[in-house]
């Protein structure tokens, strides 16, 4: 495929200008604190927990990356060495690489058919055929999961749940039992360059894991626990707080890009699926219940199995028409070379992860971002109808 081909790519970063930010740096200037929990750190810590945990009873834990959310909340699940953990093989690396620099195994399992995620059910059948010591559910491509259901597998199993939802800062809620994990990389929707959170209702669980996070040093400096640095400088939270500032709006731009695609879509959803974030209930577990509220960073579509052409052949058709895609999460986990080799769980009655499989074969991102207008929806949706819809007819009159 031909970069330059691409007129419409599949996402542009929506990152504050140098102005909006410049407020906040002067403050660096000022305070000559740059890194170490410095105060706008802290500022944007208050300030994501009012604005992304709206109503919920949580604390959080800013870091460098998503990947050193993921980490940290690990390290904090009280696990030994060598420990399964449960992942779906429909995820980003990270989940995988995280699981494995904690010095823990991962064990791939599949998805759920219609939601595209690990669901408790899918975890419980695993446990009748393997030892599983901790579950990492992956809120794929964003979507949240039901932090309630969760919740009752984590009181009735014992086991500990962390939630990947690096593509879900404001979608995905918290619950009970759960430890999350958010990324803040400029690919999604609340980006401030590099960054993650993490967020539990448990408020030792920060402390251990704001102690790792700072080489896991005790208030005195001294080492009382195994640590790392993945402290989150004021540099980015310099960013983060210009993005506070445009998040309202950049929210509403969202969920009108979302309504508009769903619209196209709706004419023929007979070749595909695509999943709304914005009405899906129920309420209880998902903060996105009005559009105002819409932190989505894809669009997935799924093509409809009748649909007799290869997903690659779709992505080089788009291409030829400008449009940018992704294919995701592509190739699966349990395709990448370095884990090939390690343990899998299938449903029952089946001899591989089918649905995973399954949608690596189907499913296309879009373009998703702020700088598309209603005409682009228009042809990234029309354009996708004419390769679809022809390959449709070929095959049903060969
Ligand atoms: C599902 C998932 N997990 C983890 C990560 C890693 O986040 P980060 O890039 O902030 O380390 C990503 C990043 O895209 C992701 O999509």
């Amino acid at each position: 495929m031909s970069v330059q081909s691409i007129s419409m790519p599949y996402l542009i970063p929506d990152m504050p200008s140098a102005e909006e930010v410049l407020p906040f740096l002067r403050e660096i200037d000022e305070n000559r604190w740059y890194s170490n929990f410095g105060p706008l750190v802290l500022r944007l810590n208050d300030q994501i927990k009012a604005n992304h945990f709206a109503g919920e009873d949580v604390h959080t834990l800013l870091c460098s990356t998503g990947t050193a959310a993921l980490e940290l909340g690990l390290a904090c699940l009280g696990l030994k060495p060598g420990a399964r953990v449960l992942v779906p093989a429909f995820t980003f690396p990270a989940s995988a690489n995280a699981i494995q620099n904690c010095g823990f195994e991962p064990v791939f399992c599949d998805v759920d058919e219609q939601s595209w995620v690990l669901t408790p059910e899918i975890a419980f059948e695993a446990l009748l055929r393997t030892r599983i010591d901790a579950v990492m559910p992956v809120a794929a491509l964003g979507r949240p999961l039901p932090a309630s259901q969760w919740d009752r597998f984590c009181e009735e199993t014992g086991l500990p749940v962390l939630i990947d939802a690096a593509p879900a800062l404001g979608n995905q809620r918290v619950g009970k039992h759960l430890v999350v994990a958010y990324s803040m990389h400029a690919t999604k929707a609340f980006g401030i360059g590099e960054g993650g959170v993490l967020a539990t209702a448990d408020a030792d669980l920060i402390a251990r894991a704001r102690r790792i996070c700072n080489f896991g040093m005790d208030g005195v400096g001294r080492v009382i626990m195994q640590g790392t640095n993945c402290k989150l400088s004021e540099y980015h939270a310099a960013v983060g707080l210009a993005q506070m500032q445009r998040w309202p709006a950049r929210q509403l731009k969202r969920a009108r890009i979302e309504t508009a695609y769903h619209a196209h879509m709706q004419l023929h959803k007979d070749l595909w699926a695509t999943q709304s974030f914005v009405d899906r209930p129920p309420e209880h577990d998902v903060l996105v219940t009005l559009p105002v509220r819409n932190s989505r960073s894809t669009m997935p579509v799924r093509l409809s199995d009748h649909v007799a052409i290869d997903i690659h052949d779709v992505q080089e058709r788009l291409a030829e028409k400008g449009i940018g895609t992704r294919l995701w999460y592509n190739p699966a986990l349990h395709r990448h070379p370095n884990w090939m080799g390690h343990r899998q769980i299938h449903r029952a009655g089946l001899h591989s992860l089918a649905t995973v499989d399954s949608l690596n074969n189907r499913l296309i991102g879009l373009p998703f971002h702020n700088f598309l207008s209603p005409e682009d929806i228009a042809h990234v949706v029309t354009s996708l109808w004419q390769i679809v819809e022809s390959r449709e007819f070929s095959a049903s009159i060969s």
